[in-house]
């Protein structure tokens, strides 16, 4: 089984990714640490431990990370991030509340402990800004040798970005971070806007979690209609809402879902195009290449997985 490691803002995609990792049965979900972007820090590790309450997995630590960049002294605040998954991330529902609160040790060190512990059994899966992976590989650059994969949900190489032309959300949070992660060669896919974007979840599956009638199957129903309701307004050219998120997750646990390029990359950090991944021209000939950038999906294999996954778990 991998271990898996999740980082996340959890708004509503991101919650999905929690189901996701907590269902799949070759994955092993050890731990959540706390991301910033579509809500504030402290409120995403809230959302996670109430979804984990919500899914009885109340055994699953979580942990807080960095509040904001290391280049600023707050996040970027998008009016379209609480547009998308409301003001506290979960479609302003009032989740069940987690009768325990985050662990005592930040979210750095216990990725740096995990991955001396599991080393290449250590999979990590940011779905949020990159802060948190950069600070950690800055306090022990170990890690980057022993750590077994990271696949990141962000970026976007082929397509142009969602907050600006150039950038997709989790990477403008923190461009100089993404790119500190690149410059390294650590074992790493990107899940970006060129694949998340082409899988997409409809009315129709929210209506058969709606009809288990539970608790867990009703609110993420709800989650996820006001989430596809939101991306009518800002994607009127599709017919869903991008499952941005858990393809991460997805590909984390099956490589084979996507089909990928390597590419040395990086992040341009200044204006005008802040926050474009792209091919890094310095290393274009580097014979060491340990990027690998998700360019095509198999959208039906993947949309088959996740609804075989996370319905049993909104069911129990
Ligand atoms: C990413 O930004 C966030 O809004 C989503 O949760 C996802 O991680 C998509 O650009
Ligand atoms: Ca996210």
């Amino acid at each position: 089984k991998k271990k898996m490691i999740l980082d996340l803002d959890t708004g509503i995609d991101d919650a999905l990714a929690l189901a996701y990792a907590l269902a799949d049965p070759d994955c092993d979900l050890i731990g959540i640490i706390g991301s910033y972007g579509n809500v504030y820090v402290e409120q995403g590790v809230q959302n996670s431990l109430n979804l984990l309450t919500l899914l009885g997995a109340e055994n699953v630590p979580v942990y807080l990370g960095a509040k904001h960049s290391s280049q600023t002294d707050s996040f970027k605040v998008l009016p379209v991030s609480a547009q998308i998954h409301g003001d506290n991330g979960v479609a302003n529902i009032q989740l069940p509340k987690a009768q325990r609160t985050f662990e005592q040790k930040s979210g750095i060190d216990f990725l740096i402990e995990a991955t001396h512990k599991y080393k290449d059994r250590l999979f990590f899966v940011p779905t949020g800004p990159l802060t948190n992976l950069a600070q950690a590989i800055k306090k022990d650059p170990e890690i980057i040798d022993l750590i077994g994969h990271v696949t990141l949900m962000g970026g976007a190489l082929t397509v142009p970005g969602n907050v600006s032309p150039a950038a997709e959300a989790n990477i403008h949070q923190d461009p100089e971070a993404a790119n500190d992660v690149f410059q390294t060669h650590l074992p790493l896919t990107m899940v970006g806007l060129d694949v998340t974007t082409r899988t997409l979840l409809t009315r129709k599956e929210t209506k058969c979690w709606r009809e288990l009638n539970t608790q867990a199957g009703t609110v993420y129903a709800d989650l996820v209609d006001y989430y596809i309701e939101a991306y009518k307004t800002t994607n009127p050219h599709l017919d869903g809402c991008a499952l941005h998120d858990p393809l991460a997750v997805g590909v984390a646990i099956d490589p084979s879902l996507v089909n990928k390029i390597k590419l040395n990359l990086k992040v341009e950090t200044k204006a005008p195009f802040e926050g474009r991944t792209i091919g890094d021209e310095t290393r274009l000939n580097d014979s060491k290449v340990t990027t690998d950038v998700a360019v095509n999906v198999d959208k039906i294999r993947f949309l088959d997985k996740f609804m075989n996954r996370l319905t049993p778990l909104f069911a129990a």
